[in-house]
């Protein structure tokens, strides 16, 4: 048995953006509030859908997320002025933090403003106020999942809500938006939704239904990624980008995720950007995880574009870490913790931390991953002459 959550509409495709002041209507809110970051302000973005709200653009107030990792502060302080104004529709508008930040905000300012008894799986009392987020990159994929992430500075790692009552009601999800994302932050939310393709593909509560969507997003992020990266206009590849990280995300939240993710909680909090924490861990893991699991890693291997008829079982499994390697080189992310600038001397007490953070979304993974299997992935992670 298994339960599929996802937005209640998804609006998809080039233009869908205009589709918000019909979808605003429908529910005719008193207050609202965008919650954004400065980036989407400083590129029109806001200024776009505030038109597109139409005459509903007189009952928004802005709310700027100033930073691209957000904390509990951050949002207890959104969930604050939705209580005190008395907002009744959050629009998340942005990359990965803002949308994490507007979803917690509409959670939290339910729940007498406070995220810290949140934290943890279904711990929600009640429904928060109703959220349309609308992604500008393609990868986070906080509009269709289940979770909001953020950091948690008291114990030096990030930390979240499971909750499928964190399910915005509208997902708004318009490649015209990602077209101005410069190849860099490209390459980087299409790793993290290729990541999330893989995990939720390779999880241990990974079921037919999820597949579907995680193996054509595989496909897709293969076939796509390096062209969006080349040429941001390219907007064929934009949009194929656009759909696959909302493929992702509803199968990786069906399913969850598993050890890249969990140990990258604690790099995520120590400096690395999201992405560079995934590129020095996903291919390590994959190598990890595929001996005994060969079948679903080749068919990974086969979703990124490998030949794997006629190779043995475990030739073919291999192919899924060397794809992603070649993938990461090709669009210049390291593999390397040496190249982020981690010390040899630290990665056992580092590789302990992370396995020891990264504990509920370990229990995720095909494998088990203990203490001396973690240090043995960082190690490896180090540099190409750890082997
Ligand atoms: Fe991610």
């Amino acid at each position: 048995m298994y339960q599929v959550v996802q937005p209640r509409i998804l609006c998809m495709g080039i233009g869908s953006l205009q589709s918000i002041e019909r979808i605003i209507e429908q529910r005719d809110p008193k207050r609202i509030l965008i919650v954004t970051g400065p980036n989407v302000q400083r590129l029109g973005i806001l200024e776009k859908a505030r038109k597109a709200m139409g005459n509903y653009a007189q009952r928004a107030e802005t709310f700027i997320n100033p930073t691209p990792k957000p904390n509990v502060a951050i949002v207890e302080e959104c969930a604050q002025v939705i209580r005190e104004k008395g907002f009744d529709l959050i629009v998340g508008l942005g990359g990965g933090s803002p949308l994490d930040v507007a979803k917690g905000a509409a959670v939290v300012a339910v729940h007498e403003g406070k995220m810290r008894p949140l934290f943890g799986r279904n711990l929600l009392k009640r429904t928060g106020i109703p959220t349309i987020l609308i992604p500008t990159t393609a990868g986070s994929s906080t509009e269709t999942t289940q979770a909001i992430v953020v950091g948690v500075p008291e114990e030096g790692t990030k930390k979240s809500i499971w909750d499928p009552r964190t399910v915005p009601e509208v997902a708004i999800v318009d490649p015209e938006l990602s077209r101005q994302m410069p190849p860099k932050l490209t390459a980087e939310t299409g790793l993290d939704a290729l990541v999330h393709a893989v995990e939720g593909h390779t999880s241990r509560f990974a079921n037919p239904f999820t597949r579907m969507y995680t193996g054509e997003a595989i496909r897709l992020i293969a076939r796509y990624l390096i062209r969006a990266y080349r040429d941001g206009s390219d907007m064929e590849a934009r949009e194929a980008m656009a759909r696959a990280a909302t493929l992702a995300g509803i199968g990786m939240t069906n399913s969850g995720l598993g050890a890249i993710h969990a140990l990258a909680l604690v790099l995520d909090y120590k400096g690395f950007t999201h992405c560079q924490s995934l590129a020095v861990l996903a291919p390590w893991v994959l190598c990890f995880n595929a001996p005994g699991h060969e079948e679903i890693y080749a068919e990974v291997a086969e979703a990124l574009g490998e030949k794997v008829q006629g190779l043995s079982a475990e030739r073919a499994a291999r192919k899924a870490s060397d794809a992603l390697l070649r993938l990461q080189e090709a669009m210049n992310i390291s593999p390397y913790l040496r190249d982020y600038g981690i010390k040899k001397e630290d990665l056992n007490s580092l590789a302990l931390r992370a396995h020891e953070v990264g504990q509920r979304l370990i229990h995720m993974n095909i494998k088990e991953v203990g203490p001396e299997d973690a240090v043995a992935i960082f190690q490896e992670a180090f540099s190409p002459d750890s082997k």
